[in-house]
């Protein structure tokens, strides 16, 4: 019924104000308001990045929400703190519990200096036998990208279209970290960070907040004429190392986050018009694809490059610009995927508007795949 988002980036706001300016944002959008002691309950998905505050940090929400006694609590699942936040939200209107949810992201990750970047960076993946060896989230998804283009003799091409698509996407944006078209050969030729991936396979390291208020349906027309409703919800896991895991091209966690989703929703793929899919590196965008269902084993590269993934393609997916460029601040990035379906499918997202949009898959990973959510949504 509501939602919003500041601008991703580099931001001189600090975590606070972050959350002020969404959540203030999307008490506004609702088209015939919304009193906030009508709340029942507050999530705020964060990883805490740079510990500026460990714990209790959701009471923080409560205080920049103007919502001091509400029930507030903390998702952290990593980069899939938002879809996992927005999941928790439905299942307690769901249960009877309450019948107005606020859902907030936050992460503010560009004050730290690099060191302690790096650290901050890496907690999410696992400690005992990656992390500690020195193995990086861009070295996890350069082995998985090397290994799949390997597997299904596919050339860095279809990565390089992944950052061309998702750049010219967030061209589009107000709210993108990068707000400029890149072309294939800069992207082939940007500097390596992990082989196969250069600069531009990378999503950047961003500051960033957003919000969604989420009613029962069934009071939803108290609140706006144009409500976006959540059909359903899915969510699973995997090993936290990847060196535990049968394959390395394939996440079973979004597989089976997207059947349930799906399941719940009663939808089949073919009713979807677009994706918000998980792009931390443009890899994970081809692995998307392919573990929700919607190209067979190897094929999205084939998709990618004939542009059905494109705005204007058969199955657009992430018109926002993704992760790789409106940003990635990590509790944010999830919420920030339902701020583009509840933009879309009101057909509120001006230039970057997916034509007929009717039906949304949102898709969000916890670091290399150990978690993932799926949320489908749809204009009633
Ligand atoms: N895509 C495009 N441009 C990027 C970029 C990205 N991901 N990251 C930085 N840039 C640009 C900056 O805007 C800057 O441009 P300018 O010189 O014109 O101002 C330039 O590259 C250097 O920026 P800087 O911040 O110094 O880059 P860096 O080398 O410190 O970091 C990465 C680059 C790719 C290492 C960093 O963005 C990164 O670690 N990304 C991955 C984050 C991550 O792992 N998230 C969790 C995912 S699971």
């Amino acid at each position: 019924m509501g939602a919003g988002h500041t601008r991703f980036g580099v931001l001189d706001a600090g975590p606070r104000e972050l959350v002020r300016t969404a959540v203030d944002q999307a008490v506004a959008s609702v088209d015939r308001g919304v009193d906030r002691h009508e709340i029942g309950e507050l999530f705020l998905a964060t990883l805490g990045f740079g510990g500026w505050q460990i714990g209790n940090v959701a009471a923080v929400l409560a205080e920049e929400a103007g919502a001091v006694g509400t029930p507030t609590h903390r998702i952290e699942n990593a980069c899939a703190s938002g879809g996992f936040a927005v999941r928790s939200a439905v299942r307690s209107i769901e249960s009877g519990a309450v019948d107005l949810a606020l859902v907030v992201g936050l992460e503010k990750m560009t004050d730290s200096a690099n060191p302690r970047r790096r650290y901050w960076l890496g907690v999410s993946g696992d400690t005992e036998w990656e992390r500690t060896a020195g193995l990086t989230f861009a070295g996890v998804y350069g082995l998985i990208a090397a290994r799949y283009l390997a597997e299904y003799h596919v050339g860095p091409e279809a990565l390089a279209e992944v950052a061309v698509k998702n750049h010219a996407n967030g061209a589009r944006n107000p709210n993108a970290h990068f707000q400029k078209v890149v072309r294939r050969e800069d992207v082939l030729s940007s500097p390596r960070v992990a082989d196969p991936l250069g600069l531009y396979d990378c999503c950047p390291v961003s500051d960033g907040a957003a919000a969604v208020l989420l009613a029962r349906s069934e009071i939803a027309h108290r609140f706006t004429d144009t409500p976006v409703y959540v059909d359903g919800v899915g969510a699973g896991s995997d090993q936290l190392a990847v060196q535990e895991r049968p394959e390395l091209t394939r996440f079973a966690a979004s597989r089976r986050a997207a059947e349930e989703a799906l399941r719940s929703a009663d939808r089949s793929r073919d009713r979807i018009s677009f994706l918000e899919v998980h792009d931390c590196f443009t890899i994970a965008e081809l692995l998307a694809l392919e573990d929700l269902g919607f190209a067979g084993r190897g094929e999205a590269a084939r998709m990618t490059l004939d542009g059905v993934t494109r705005r204007e393609g058969r199955l657009p997916v992430n018109p926002d610009g993704g992760l790789k460029a409106k940003g990635h601040p990590i509790g944010a990035t999830g919420i920030s995927q339902a701020y583009e379906a509840f933009l879309q499918l009101r057909s509120a997202a001006g230039s970057r508007q997916v034509p007929g949009a009717e039906s949304a898959l949102l898709h969000n990973v916890g670091g290399a795949g150990a978690t993932a959510a799926v949320a489908i949504c749809s204009v009633g």
